[in-house]
């Protein structure tokens, strides 16, 4: 069952559509990521769903409730939405101890002391920080404090959990640890949850589906291997992982592959694809999948291997193929010189906007 429901979702701030136009539907206890390059709206249709800013037109709607519809002018207030929130900067109230942080979502829903305390109890047990009860905010560390936040977002026991970048203040070892752990939690509770990153490979480890923004604009929705795999656009392809781009123009198109001839004259036998209207369009390639040949066969190219990266698990590269510069990535060490490199068919993809473009 979906359990919520963006259904044209636009918010305008004067002229600029911080969101334009975005449908998803979320299913219960799913893991949705929210991810997208700074300004790109992730932040605004997180506190949409939250009732923390209106949004202009469509709707919002959580199980059968309807939390917000521009048509009837229908807009739940916040605190009617039993929805949890983490944001980015976990500002606890430094106050307050680490219990008294979370008693204080529960004394708002007037509950009686012995069941604020069991809760108390249960959310510190969730996110291990029971021996904290006691501390300040400032006795603790930026990875416990987080914790406690979350605590606190989950400690009302919310229908839905919205989770704004709440692993951005920790280290890339911390960071990693958190993420598998709060999946856990997650999977444990079967909370509904959107999560809002633009670290893109965070995303591709914990959710169950992706919702790429850009401009405002949902570009793709779907599984983290479908958007990895086959990415709708090539802003899509050059934001997830990286990809190489190759200007042409479409000279034949079956079902199964097509020939599309690159700037130097060139021919490539690539997948299907889009062009535009005048035939020009761009070959997407992962670095990781052109290949190293011993000699030229059918979609191979002579290259001069030039400067090089050791990125830890792999070698990257810059080679020049048909006048245009690429990226490939090998497991091992490279000399220098000449080197055949094969672009296998089945490992583009061919559209017809390159990015930046849109
Ligand atoms: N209250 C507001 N008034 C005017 N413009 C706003 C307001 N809130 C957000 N915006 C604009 O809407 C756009 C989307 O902002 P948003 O905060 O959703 O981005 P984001 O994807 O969360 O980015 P980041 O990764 O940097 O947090 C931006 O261009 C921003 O300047
Ligand atoms: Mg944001």
């Amino acid at each position: 069952m979906a359990d919520l429901v963006l259904d044209h979702l636009t918010i305008q701030y004067g002229d600029v559509k911080a969101v334009d136009d975005v449908s998803i539907s979320v299913a219960s206890g799913e893991f949705l990521t929210l991810l997208g390059p700074s300004g790109c709206g992730k932040s605004t249709t997180l506190f949409s769903i939250a009732g923390l800013n209106k949004a202009t037109s469509g709707s919002i709607r959580m199980g059968d409730k309807v939390l917000f519809d521009g048509a009837t002018n229908t807009f739940v207030p916040p605190e009617h939405r039993n929805i949890g929130l983490v944001f980015q900067s976990y500002a606890l109230w430094p106050h307050m101890t680490v219990a008294e942080n979370l008693a204080f979502p529960l004394k708002l829903r007037r509950l009686g002391k012995t069941e604020r305390d069991e809760r108390i109890a249960e959310a510190l047990k969730l996110v291990e920080m029971t021996r904290y009860a006691d501390r300040y905010p400032y006795e603790l560390s930026g990875g416990q404090q987080q914790r406690v936040a979350l605590a606190r977002a989950l400690v009302y026991r919310p229908s839905l959990l919205l989770l704004d970048e709440p692993l951005s203040n920790l280290d890339a070892k911390l960071r990693e640890r958190a993420r598998v752990w709060l999946r856990e939690l997650q999977e444990r509770l079967n909370v509904t949850t959107i999560y809002v990153t633009h670290d893109q490979a965070e995303a591709l480890a914990v959710s169950d589906r992706i919702a790429v923004m850009s401009m405002g604009h949902l570009r793709q929705l779907g599984t983290p291997k479908e958007i990895y795999e086959r990415p709708a656009d090539s802003f899509v392809a050059d934001f997830i992982g990286s990809s190489n781009f190759l200007a042409g123009r479409m000279v034949q198109q079956e079902a199964s592959h097509a020939v599309v001839e690159l700037k130097n004259g060139t021919r490539l036998r690539t997948a299907p694809g889009q062009a535009r209207s005048d035939g020009s369009l761009v070959v997407a390639i992962r670095p990781e999948r052109i290949e190293i040949v011993p000699e030229l066969c059918e979609n191979s190219f002579l290259a001069e291997i030039g400067t090089g990266t050791y990125l830890g698990s792999i070698y990257q590269y810059h080679v020049t193929i048909a006048d245009t510069e690429l990226r490939i990535q090998t497991a091992r060490e490279l000399p220098p010189g000449p080197v055949h490199l094969r672009i296998p068919p089945e490992a583009t993809a061919v559209y017809a906007e390159a990015p930046g473009e849109y």
